[in-house]
């Protein structure tokens, strides 16, 4: 993974980003010695270096009776408890999984909304189907994942039987405290624990995450193998320009200093949809505090070129771009040549569509950039899970460092809880 600033640069004042260098130093040197805001929830940190080849076996193990007992598994979570493993899972799976005969198990998601509709399609799909449920919740009480959690272990109860069930259920909880510790620990569930210090959206690389990719098949020894090969890359005592997550906490920092209040991550891959969703919570939950921080937003181009494109080129110009680049496609499919030439494509003959799709990005960067747009590009040599943990501890890393330079506690969510309450006291919930 690399991370190029060049043009963004063009748009600060000469040696701004420079300026940033000692609070950036500062900032990685309070959380090595976990003295800065939010010591509690450091734990992500040095996760992947901490993570052992026994305790991967030990969620792949699990992963293979689910496989093995389930033709679809539900994994219930919300927030910081979902968007990591749908984000993978998404980057790797194939575009049309959903369509596709497979010795797999449907990975499906559930707990992360409150619609009568999704919960009751859900159940109706279920009905015929072996399945099995990952229960994700880390205080144990999140209102959306127990109600799922509620309406799914009754009818995976009632499909196998009590005693059957139970050996397809897994809770991914807290070690001690909240309701699903106390039913898991009841019922006899398989558990995995979410460490104390590792904050929701920080834990995609404890078993909040890795158990839902291996169920779905995927390398999760690569996918940490990535994450620990960025962790050396962005360690303290790496020089500053050489660090991604260090120039990129000082560059975004420098960009919103200087009025560019939104950021934009850009794709021009539609599996990579989910990896912004899961950015945007790890940037939105840690900076947006205070009445401070960059808004984060995402497009998917070139899908939104022909929506949000407008806005982006001219619109109020108080935003920059962080585009991940792909270099390469997995796949090979070539522009066939036409003798009749009707749509007029023939000067696209024999071109790569990841050729077009390059050339669309690079089309796009000179234009935004014209039309005063900051450009960030991190580039990643194709999607695979190596390539993917290099991102997330990259997009950590930045986090943790880029919240402390802007003054904030990157880890902690005190507002999401204004909405719980009112909800709690309209449904009169005892206590509020
Ligand atoms: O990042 C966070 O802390 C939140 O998004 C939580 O992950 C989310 O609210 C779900 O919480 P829990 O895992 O306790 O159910």
């Amino acid at each position: 993974m690399q991370l190029h600033i060049n043009n963004a640069t063009q748009f600060l004042a000469e040696g701004m980003i420079e300026k940033y260098e000692p609070q950036v130093k500062a900032a990685q040197q309070a959380l090595e010695d976990g003295t800065c805001a939010g010591n509690d929830f450091l734990g992500w940190l040095h996760l992947p270096s901490s993570i052992t080849p026994e305790f991967i076996e030990e969620i792949n193990k699990t992963a293979d009776i689910l496989r093995k007992e389930c033709d679809a598994i539900v994994v219930a979570g919300i927030g910081g408890s979902y968007l990591g493993a749908k984000a993978v899972i998404s980057a790797l799976d194939d575009n049309f999984t959903w369509l596709k005969p497979s010795d797999s198990p449907r990975i499906l998601f559930a707990g992360n909304n409150i619609s009568e509709d999704y919960l009751t399609e859900l159940i109706n799909y279920l009905s015929g189907v072996r399945f099995g449920i990952i229960n994700i919740s880390k205080s144990g009480t999140t209102t959306e994942t127990a109600i799922t959690f509620r309406l799914l272990k009754k009818m995976c109860e009632d499909q196998r039987g009590k005693d059957k069930a139970r050996e397809v259920i897994v809770a991914v909880t807290d070690a001690r405290r909240g309701a699903a510790r106390q039913c898991a620990d009841k019922e006899g569930y398989k558990t995995f624990v979410i460490p104390d210090n590792v904050g929701g959206r920080f834990s995609v690389l404890t078993p909040v995450g890795l158990l839902p990719i291996a169920c779905a098949g995927y390398d999760i020894a690569q996918l940490v193998k990535g994450a620990q090969d960025m962790e050396c890359q962005c360690d303290i005592n790496t020089p500053f320009a050489e660090n991604p997550a260090a120039v990129y906490a000082a560059t975004r920092n420098a960009l919103y200093a200087s009025g560019k209040k939104i950021e934009i991550l850009v794709n021009y891959q539609p599996k990579l949809h989910f990896m912004s969703e899961w950015w945007k919570q790890l940037y939105g939950e840690s900076e947006g505090k205070q009445h401070k921080g960059i808004f984060p937003a995402s497009v998917d181009f070139s899908t939104d070129l022909h929506s949000m494109g407008q806005w982006i080129q001219d619109g109020e110009r108080t935003i920059f771009e962080t585009v991940i680049s792909v270099d390469k496609a997995n796949t090979s499919l070539i522009v066939p040549a036409d003798e009749e030439n009707l749509d007029g494509l023939n000067f696209l003959a024999g071109k790569h569509i990841d050729e077009v799709n390059h050339k669309a990005e690079e089309g796009t960067r000179m234009a935004h950039i014209d039309g005063g747009v900051p450009n960030l590009q991190i580039t990643i040599p194709s999607l695979d899970a190596y390539n993917i943990g290099q991102l997330i501890y990259f997009f950590e890393k930045g986090c943790g460092i880029s919240g402390l330079v802007l003054g904030v506690n990157p880890f902690d969510q005190p507002g999401v809880e204004a909405y719980k309450r009112n909800m709690f006291k309209l449904l009169g919930k005892p206590g509020y």
